[in-house]
């Protein structure tokens, strides 16, 4: 099979999915979440080291009403709580949490909890848990830029790597979308430069381990050529 080191997911679909059902959109980005805990412990269980969940975009942040926002952070924090059965398996695999993105719009309950989860995971190295949270490629990249320029030295790819949010994180091997959209949605562009990429219609909620399954199959018969013949 191909090396699948890091897999990531564009986690799309949790409104639609609430309003198929009848019910509030909270409510889909609760089933989300449940889907989300699932997916990255069998990610884990497979060997593979990264896995990175995009949770809130910077459009995202900006564009939804408030109370859609901190309906989502709410749910980030039950997560990882202590208590959490989530956090719990995490810490027992011996997984690091890190968080990429723009942390500074924060309030300090969730700025706390994350520096928490960091603390606490710290030494963990058996698998990196990415959190994509206020995360944007563009504010990303224009953030290295400025790191760049403050330190006054010629940029290259290997020093350009080391300010992004995702600094000491393999490029993406296979980044899954759901949700039916077929775009990247300010995801991992930079990194994303030989990433495969699949798109399901699954609503994120409904996502599943026989599809997981299915699409790593696909990712394994693929042939990644980087370039080369
Ligand atoms: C993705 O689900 C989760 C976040 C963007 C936070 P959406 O909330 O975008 O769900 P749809 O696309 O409206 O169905
Ligand atoms: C992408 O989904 C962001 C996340 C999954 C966190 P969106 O629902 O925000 O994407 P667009 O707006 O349809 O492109
Ligand atoms: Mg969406």
């Amino acid at each position: 099979m191909s090396n699948l080191c890091h897999i990531a997911f564009i986690m799309d679909g949790n409104g639609r999915w609430a309003q198929r059902k009848g019910k509030k959109r909270s409510d889909g980005h609760r089933a989300g979440a449940d889907t989300m805990q699932d997916i990255v412990n069998i990610c884990f269980d497979k060997g593979i080291k990264h896995v990175t969940v995009y949770a809130l975009s910077t459009e995202n942040f900006i564009q939804r009403p408030k109370d859609e926002i901190d309906e989502l952070l709410v749910l980030v924090r039950q997560h990882l709580k202590h208590s959490s059965k989530h956090f719990n398996r995490l810490l027992n695999k011996g997984i690091k949490v890190e968080f990429l993105g723009d942390l500074t719009v924060f309030d300090n309950e969730i700025l706390d909890t994350i520096k928490k989860v960091r603390q606490d995971t710290l030494d963990c190295s058996n698998g990196q848990f990415n959190i994509a949270l206020n995360y944007g490629s563009r504010d990303e990249i224009i953030n290295a830029v400025n790191l760049c320029v403050d330190s006054n030295t010629k940029v290259t790819q290997e020093s350009f790597n080391r300010y992004l949010y995702t600094k000491n994180i393999p490029d993406p091997d296979l980044i899954i979308r759901t949700g039916g959209d077929i775009r990247l949605s300010n995801f991992l562009l930079y990194q994303a430069a030989y990433s495969e990429l699949y798109f399901s219609n699954t609503l994120w909620p409904d996502f599943s381990k026989k599809e997981l399954d299915d699409i790593i199959s696909n990712y394994s018969s693929r042939k990644r050529n980087f370039g080369s013949v």
